[in-house]
């Protein structure tokens, strides 16, 4: 094993999503003479990561694209030979997706590990010699006995041996490749010492020792569940507290600003806003209160569920809310959609507040014209599936198409005519643009629904448009 930890050549990523990929190209970069493969089933995904054109990588985050160009077909491959980089790799990590199941025991709740399995599989058929078998997908406790259970059915060809760690990750998106440079820490569960101290140090390369946290392989299992849930259960408080400001006169950001001051609360994760979204928060809670409820812990479960239940209320506030100011009736109306990503910095939907305001929207029969200066229009035709996508904006001028939709990535374009403005996404083109162009071709009377605080609220109050903060119980309309 010794020699082990001083042979370690080569490493692989099963899965080239927004974890694996740039995880992986952290790693290259850091490791110059380790060789990284990060493979996929999906060959449109990697044809990607190996385009040419850096604007067209699968994943959007800043600074990505330099560490690509720095170590790709360097020390960095990405491929589809899923069983060449399995047979050649002394440590294979497993980052496949993990959504909910969609049916069957535990449908909508439970993890669908179909894809773990699959892979696992593949690594128990085609390892060989001594693998270290890295669990990075967020995964429900005690999957590691699952994977040990597939490796150990293994065939005896080449002498195969696996060890098992669980090293999950908890980078944000939007902010990836800092977190990964630089992250809070680096958590590595597991059983057998030589194997957890050859995970280390690759991770020594670039994060202090004090950082990196060792665990029972449990115990890192399940502070990856439990992270999600704290941090989404900040936002729901928050978020409960926002509805409570604009009830009582108090203002939401002068709360959390106080609340966030007590160090022993820390002011991170106390924005309101229209609900958290993003691929993991709702399905790792929903993972919790599943197994909460499988280990007999109803109280503990029906806690972490109200956290969801608080998210998807926030949107749906959001929607009535609008839908008042519009004198009760937005059939025909057309309204802008200013943000379509979960957050900023980030091309990714997944779970974003925008698709369940929109498509609530959509059902009442308003005309959206939708804005993101990430998100390209096919992913938003796959988020909206059902509802009408209207190409030609000019036949919009003729006569409204009621509940479908347009898209435009010119925000001048976007709010022209609109009754309403939406502001879903925080993106910093929302809080420079020029809002007074923009209130000159609003149709009146005119209302802005900021529900992420983008807008000086004092600087606003000048120009012809009515504007709803949420969280601010200060406003008079
Ligand atoms: P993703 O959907 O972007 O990527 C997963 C990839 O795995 C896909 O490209 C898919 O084609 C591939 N895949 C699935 N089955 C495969 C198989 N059998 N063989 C080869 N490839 C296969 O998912 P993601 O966002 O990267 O998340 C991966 C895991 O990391 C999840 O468990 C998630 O909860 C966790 N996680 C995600 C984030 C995040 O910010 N997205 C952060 C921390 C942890
Ligand atoms: C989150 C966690 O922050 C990561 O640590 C974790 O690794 C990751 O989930 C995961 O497991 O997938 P991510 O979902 O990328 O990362 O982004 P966040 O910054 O956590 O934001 C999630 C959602 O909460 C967004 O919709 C964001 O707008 C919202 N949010 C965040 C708020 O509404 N208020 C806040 O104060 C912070």
């Amino acid at each position: 094993m010794k020699n082990f930890q001083n042979t370690i050549k080569k490493i692989c990523c099963i899965g080239a999503g927004y974890v694996g990929g740039p995880t992986m190209a952290v790693i290259a970069l850091n490791c110059p003479e380790l060789e990284v493969h990060v493979v996929d089933i999906s060959e449109e995904r990697i044809n990607k990561w190996n385009s040419k054109d850096l604007t067209k990588l699968p994943v959007y985050e800043k600074g990505l694209d330099k560490i690509i160009e720095k170590t790709r077909d360097i020390n960095l491959f990405f491929s589809t030979n899923i069983d060449l980089a399995i047979e050649e790799s002394q440590m294979i990590f497993i980052s496949v997706n993990t959504p909910v199941k969609q049916s069957g025991i535990g449908a909508g709740q439970m993890s669908d590990l179909r894809y773990v399995e699959s892979c696992t599989r593949r690594i128990s058929d085609k390892a060989k010699g001594h693998t270290i078998v890295v669990e990075k997908s967020t995964l429900p406790v005690r999957t590691a006995e699952t994977i040990k259970s597939i490796l150990s059915c293994t065939n005896n060809e080449y002498e195969k041996t696996f060890s098992v760690l669980s090293n999950p990750e908890f980078l944000a998106e939007g902010t990836a490749i800092n977190d990964l440079q630089n992250p809070d820490r680096v958590l590595i569960g597991g059983e057998d010492p030589d194997s957890i101290s050859v995970l280390e140090k690759i991770y020594l390369n670039w994060v202090p020792n004090h950082k990196i946290i060792k665990t029972s392989l449990w115990s890192s299992e399940l502070s990856k569940l439990a992270s999600n849930a704290f941090l989404a259960q900040r936002i729901s408080s928050i978020n409960s507290i926002s509805a409570f400001c604009e009830v009582s006169g108090a203002d939401v950001n002068e709360v959390s600003q106080a609340i966030g001051k007590d160090q022993r609360i820390g002011p991170q994760f106390l924005k309101s806003g229209p609900g958290f979204g993003g691929s993991c928060f709702k399905k790792d809670i929903l993972n919790l209160v599943y197994l909460c409820n499988y280990f007999g812990l109803k109280e503990v479960g029906d806690y972490w569920q109200g956290v969801i239940n608080i998210n998807e209320w926030q949107q749906d506030r959001i929607y009535k809310i609008i839908v008042d100011k519009l004198f009760g009736n937005i059939t025909g109306k057309k309204i802008a959609i200013c943000g379509f990503a979960f957050k900023s910095g980030t091309n990714d939907t997944r779970e974003s507040p925008a698709i369940s305001v929109s498509k609530k929207l959509l059902s009442e029969g308003a005309f959206l014209k939708i804005h993101d200066p990430k998100v390209k229009i096919s992913q938003i035709k796959k988020d909206l599936v059902g509802h009408s996508f209207i190409e030609d904006s000019s036949i919009i001028d003729k006569s409204i198409v009621q509940g479908s939709w347009t898209f435009s990535d010119d925000i001048f374009t976007t709010t022209q005519d609109v009754d309403a403005i939406v502001i879903l996404t925080e993106w910093d083109d929302y809080k420079n643009v020029d809002w007074e162009r923009i209130s000159f071709h609003l149709r009146q009377p005119a209302w802005i629904f900021d529900t992420r605080g983008v807008l000086d609220s004092s600087i606003v109050k000048k120009y012809d448009f009515n504007y709803w903060k949420l969280g601010d119980g200060n406003q008079k309309n």
